[in-house]
């Protein structure tokens, strides 16, 4: 069986094969089987462009020779990963939908402080980390004047490629744009990079709250503690079919001890209402306490 080059040959300048509308269908199938991504003909191009730049990179001369290799040569064992990868859609920020860290630092965490125990939280689409680590920015903020308020919090994605990023915790300077300049000082290390090189990256301390693993929401089960005290899954409902999202959103409402809460994307709001649960702001519903 061949496999794919170790030692990348230099791609040919401009590489005009395209991705067949054959092979635009086998691949979105099976994205959509083992992630529950939906790719429309209208990704069409997106999905070519980005499997070409991963044919480049692993030393295929042309994406037609990528294709070939793929699905004639059984190549998508070892290019599984990869292929997942190029489909899902990363885009992420810092404070993104900033009113849900409003209602986590306003609302939900006060009332937990009584309690006196780990609060759990869980960033269920975390893509490179920036959700998890505002999540930890708004936690440690609290903590500045909550002595003893502990938290641990999870990352969780598909891709093992932005859970590696999510580890390293290294931002492009111009992405921590969001992040109050008190909270930059406090917890981002910035190089000297001015401009597109300023790179910053996560403090230790803030690192050392944040364990990222992969994991795939289409999975039956997941195994992550099922007593979490808030979950969020945000942007990423959207790229599922109505009953992928109605059986996430159910899994992931098992993960939640009794009073927990589960925060989607504002788009995605109505997955949660249209299940019935009790909404409590926008985006935020909250499991009964019985
Ligand atoms: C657009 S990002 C959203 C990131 C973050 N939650 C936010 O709101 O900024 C969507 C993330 O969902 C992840 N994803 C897609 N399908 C998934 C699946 N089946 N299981 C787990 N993560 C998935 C993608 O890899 C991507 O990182």
């Amino acid at each position: 069986m061949a496999t794919a080059p170790c030692n990348p040959a230099p791609r040919p300048a401009a590489d005009s094969s395209t991705l067949s509308e054959r092979d635009f269908a086998r691949i979105a199938g099976i994205v959509s089987k083992h992630t529950g991504i939906k790719l429309p003909a209208s990704k069409h191009l997106m999905l070519e462009g980005r499997l070409r730049r991963r044919a480049g990179l692993a030393g295929f001369a042309s994406l037609d020779e990528y294709c070939d290799y793929l699905f004639e040569e059984d190549g998508l064992k070892d290019e599984f990963q990869h292929v997942v990868d190029v489909a899902t859609t990363n885009k992420t920020d810092f404070f993104r939908e900033a009113s849900h860290f409003d209602y986590l630092a306003g609302t939900i965490i006060p009332a937990l402080l009584a309690a006196q125990r780990t609060i759990k939280l869980w960033s269920a689409a975390s893509s490179n980390g920036a959700e998890a680590y505002t999540i930890a920015m708004v936690m440690a903020e609290l903590a500045r004047s909550q002595a003893g308020l502990r938290y641990a919090i999870l990352g969780t994605d598909i891709s093992s490629a932005m859970i590696e990023s999510a580890h390293r915790a290294i931002y492009p300077r111009s992405m921590l744009a969001p992040v109050s300049p008190q909270m930059q000082r406090r917890y981002a290390m910035f190089d000297k990079g001015v401009g597109e090189n300023g790179r910053a990256r996560i403090v230790p301390e803030l690192r050392r709250k944040c364990s990222f693993q992969q994991l795939n929401l289409m999975d039956a089960s997941y195994p992550v503690d099922r007593d979490v005290d808030v979950i969020f899954v945000r942007n990423v409902l959207i790229y599922f079919e109505p009953e992928v999202q109605d059986a996430v959103v159910r899994r992931l409402w098992g993960h939640l001890r009794p009073g927990g809460h589960l925060i989607l994307g504002h788009s995605e709001s109505m997955i949660g209402t249209r299940q019935g649960l009790p909404q409590v702001a926008s985006g935020v519903f909250r499991k009964d306490r019985t």
